[in-house]
């Protein structure tokens, strides 16, 4: 393979156009920084959108007793104790101003009957919290940011994958590239990469999670030093479509419970007065799933697997109005008319709370120049994050990630590049191209089979173990993998080079899960099925010089006496 490539400058390289990196931008343009943004995906086509319910702030303007201290106390709390107390913290006292940020920059949030922000119920929050747009929050946020980052001096290249970061003596130094338009090579040489490429929820089968969401920074952080933490922490929403098969795992977004959707199973019984008689619906999202998954191996589920969600009784006018997004899906997908029938859902995979490993205050990892956030970045969702905590997330931690890294670049010189190192990445690339090597899509199907059947909502050794030696078998055949054709949009080659990060998160998902013998949060193993104050630490995984993953434990860090009072100790 000749080893041709174009070389793009700048001080800062984002990768991922989703909330955190557009967000990040923002605040790394404003710091003076020349601000580069790749995504593998076109601007305005990210996973954020898959948050509808909306951003979860302490605004009060629907509850009055509403405050971050009691935003605070339930995000630790709904973390399992696992959140790092001080990521909680500055979230929940920075959100209410990201949120009229939000407005500032356009964003047209629904209003209560006297003009201020309307907040909506969602499960896990002690106050109705939820900044809404309708259904379509996390769209609304898209739409506004991508207005911003347009009218700002920030540079943007969509369809461009990176395949790998250069670190040197310590480093960041650059990243090699795919841009998939042109069939073309990238060098970017810059000071700091920030980034913000979202989770890894396609490693399972039935996911709400778009195309994008193959852990492509995860692998990226990990061989270029950073560590990944609680990465055996995934979410699984109450609520995925089911039917028909096509649309299986798309998002049912939590404000249809919001707003006063029940639960019910194929006999017609409200379980979850059994599961949880106070909270019901609104209970915590590993409470709730684990409850409809317990209904269904029960029997008590419908013919296609699922339970029922009723929203009808609220009526046609407030359904088309709360819900607009719900009420087309399910007409256009299935021909449910929502406000007469009822829908059919189950669990669907959402979130990793795991990620990178980052600082609290400034988003950096343990490799000089490289910073992470959001959903790709660990720290404080603990072992369960709360539905509207996402998009607050991207924009508190971008935000601060965008601010650091512009502090950084200012600090430094460009680091030098290895150009053996670039042509040795061109070389491993282009080794897969007119290869007859394996399919790549048949081992995504083999692990994602392996990942749904056998590291779900509820865990068990034995079955952990079987998914371990999938993954590791299929790392073997990694090697193998062959796809035809050039560079220029080849899907073949794209779906070979996001398995990599695949694999890693997926290992790094099954062994977590297997080292945590315990239950907490959405990690629930039949074989220990109680939470034991032995595990209140964090698994943090990284790449040993041999190449394998090593892992080390280290305990949550205790809260500080002045934030002790406001959250309730935890039980055993
Ligand atoms: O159900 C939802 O609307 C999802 C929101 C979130 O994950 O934050």
């Amino acid at each position: 393979m000749v080893a041709d490539y174009r070389s793009v400058e700048s001080d800062i390289l984002i990768i991922g156009a989703g909330g955190a990196g557009m967000r990040a931008a923002i605040a790394a343009g404003e710091k003076g920084a020349r601000v580069i943004v790749a995504t593998k995906s076109l601007l305005g086509k990210a996973h954020t959108v898959m948050a509808e319910g909306g951003i979860a702030a302490s605004i009060a303007d629907v509850d009055s007793k509403d405050s971050w201290e009691v935003h605070f106390a339930d995000t630790i709390v709904e973390g399992a104790y696992l959140s790092n107390w001080r990521m909680a913290e500055m979230l929940a006292k920075e959100a209410p101003e990201r949120v009229y940020e939000l407005e500032r920059y356009g964003a047209v949030f629904d209003r209560t009957e006297d003009g201020r922000i309307m907040q909506r119920a969602f499960g896990g929050h002690t106050y109705r919290r939820l900044c809404h747009v309708g259904d379509k929050t996390g769209l609304e946020l898209i739409r506004t940011m991508e207005d911003q980052v347009l009218h700002r001096n920030i540079e943007f290249m969509a369809e461009v994958f990176v395949t790998k970061l250069l670190v040197s003596q310590g480093r960041f130094a650059g990243a090699v590239a795919i841009d998939f338009k042109s069939g073309e090579f990238l060098l970017f040489k810059a000071k700091a990469v920030i980034i913000a490429t979202g989770g890894c929820g396609r490693i399972y089968k039935v996911t709400s999670n778009s195309w994008e969401s193959t852990g492509d920074g995860l692998g990226l952080a990990y061989n270029a030093g950073c560590e990944l933490k609680d990465m055996e922490m995934i979410q699984f929403h109450p609520t995925g479509m089911v039917w028909p098969p096509g649309v299986k795992g798309l998002l049912v977004t939590e404000s249809v419970r919001g707003e006063g959707g029940i639960l019910l199973n194929a006999k017609g019984e409200r379980f979850m007065l059994r599961y949880s008689p106070e909270k019901k619906e609104l209970d915590a999202r590993d409470v709730v799933a684990r409850a409809i998954y317990h209904e269904i191996q029960n029997g008590n589920g419908t013919a296609h697997g699922a339970v029922y969600l009723d929203i009808s009784h609220m009526g046609a006018d407030f359904i088309k109005r709360k819900l607009p997004g719900m009420y087309s899906q399910f007409m256009q997908f299935a021909g449910i008319d929502i406000t007469k029938q009822m829908m059919e859902v189950a669990p669907t995979v959402h979130y990793q709370m795991g990620g990178i490993n980052v600082d609290p205050e400034t988003a950096a990892t343990r490799v000089r120049g490289i910073y992470a956030a959001g959903e790709v970045a660990s720290g404080l969702h603990g072992g369960n994050r709360l539905g509207g905590n996402s998009l607050a997330d991207i924009l508190v931690f971008g935000k601060r990630a965008g601010e650091a890294a512009g502090d950084y670049v200012r600090s430094v010189e460009q680091a030098g590049i290895d150009g053996a190192e670039v042509r040795a990445e061109i070389d491993r690339v282009g080794a897969f191209l007119n290869s007859s090597g394996t399919n790549p899509y048949i081992l995504v199907d083999r692990l994602t089979a392996a990942m749904t059947e056998h590291v779900g909502i509820i865990r068990e050794e034995k079955s952990l173990g079987k998914a371990l030696a999938e993954v590791l078998e299929l790392r073997k055949l990694y090697a193998k993998v062959g796809v035809q054709g050039e560079l220029k949009y080849n899907k073949g080659l794209l779906a070979a080079l996001e398995l990599d990060g695949m694999l890693i998160a997926a290992e790094a998902v099954v062994r977590g899960a297997i080292m945590r013998k315990e239950s907490r949060g959405a990690h629930a193993r039949s074989d220990y099925p109680k939470k034991d104050p032995s595990w209140k630490k964090n698994i943090i995984a990284s790449k040993s010089a041999d190449s394998s993953m090593s892992f080390r434990t280290e305990p949550v860090p205790e809260l500080p006496d002045r934030l002790k009072g406001l959250v309730k100790p935890e039980v055993y």
